[in-house]
């Protein structure tokens, strides 16, 4: 069967100058992804998850080695392309000029789709945002606000693979609920596979059948969600939920 999206020994080389050797920020991520899944991406702050989801969507360029999206490499295939089934939503939301309603309708034009009114009306709803204005400016939300049109946005595409970089991260609980539950019920029905980064381990923990651990440097675990929790199989991996649980900051 052929992977929906491979990574095979990924690289990214690390902005860090002064030493002679060339170091990387991340080296030899390889994973498979065979069906529509879930997935959490946890581990501490600058271990590069943001730059690896940015570089799976190619708004970085991998340093060594490849990625294939249904069997082919994204060196054969047109950016345009990839990025349109590979869709990154980034945590500080960038709106594009215009009102709300603009950002919505904009997205789908340029990568020459049609707008869908209907579905965008739902998933604002779903996104606990039916009362908001559409013809107010982009520029005039709040934070989380413009985090919700963003991710509406990019799901307004229907994406295969969506990359999302702690996408409630600005939202209050019930909001962020409501964003989990809308990205469940997109899992399930659409068939997307979603890689999620989060600090929120209760939240992985919700809402992803696989984690991907990210420590020195790697792609350091990999397993089902409720197996990692239960047992990571690596000392950083336990030191990492030991110091989250104990409430210590990393
Ligand atoms: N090539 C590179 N691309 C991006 N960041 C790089 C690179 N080389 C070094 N860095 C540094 O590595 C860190 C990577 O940051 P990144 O945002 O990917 O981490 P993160 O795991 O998402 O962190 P956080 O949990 O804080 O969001 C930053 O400190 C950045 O300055
Ligand atoms: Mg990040």
């Amino acid at each position: 069967m052929t992977a929906i999206l491979e990574i095979q020994q990924l690289a990214k080389k690390s902005w860090n100058k002064g030493n002679q050797e060339t170091s990387y920020l991340f080296a030899e991520v390889s994973a498979e992804i065979q069906q529509p899944e879930r997935i959490s991406v946890i581990g501490a702050s600058g271990q590069g998850k943001s730059t690896l989801l940015r570089t799976m969507a190619l708004l970085e360029t991998p340093d060594k080695g490849d990625m294939l999206y249904e069997g082919v490499s994204y060196l054969k295939k047109e950016s345009r392309l990839w990025r349109k089934q590979i869709c990154y939503v980034a945590q500080q939301a960038v709106m594009l000029p215009g009102s709300v309603e603009d950002n919505l309708r904009t997205t789908s034009r340029l990568h020459g789709g049609t707008y869908d009114e209907k579905l965008a009306a739902q998933l604002l709803e779903e996104a606990a945002m039916d009362g908001l204005d559409r013809n107010k400016n982009a520029s005039e939300l709040s934070g989380g606000e413009k985090q919700r049109i963003a991710l509406i946005r990019s799901l307004l595409l229907r994406p295969s693979v969506l990359l999302l970089d702690e996408v409630t991260a600005s939202l209050d609980s019930i909001s962020a609920r409501a964003v989990e539950q809308l990205l469940v019920r997109w899992h399930k029905e659409e068939g997307a596979t979603i890689i999620w980064v989060t600090h929120d381990l209760e939240q992985a923990a919700r809402t992803s059948d696989r984690t991907w651990f990210m420590s020195s440097g790697t792609l350091l675990e990999n397993q089902r969600t409720t197996d990692f929790f239960r047992q990571p199989t690596t000392e950083a991996g336990r030191d990492f939920i030991r110091l989250l649980v104990s409430g210590e900051k990393l």
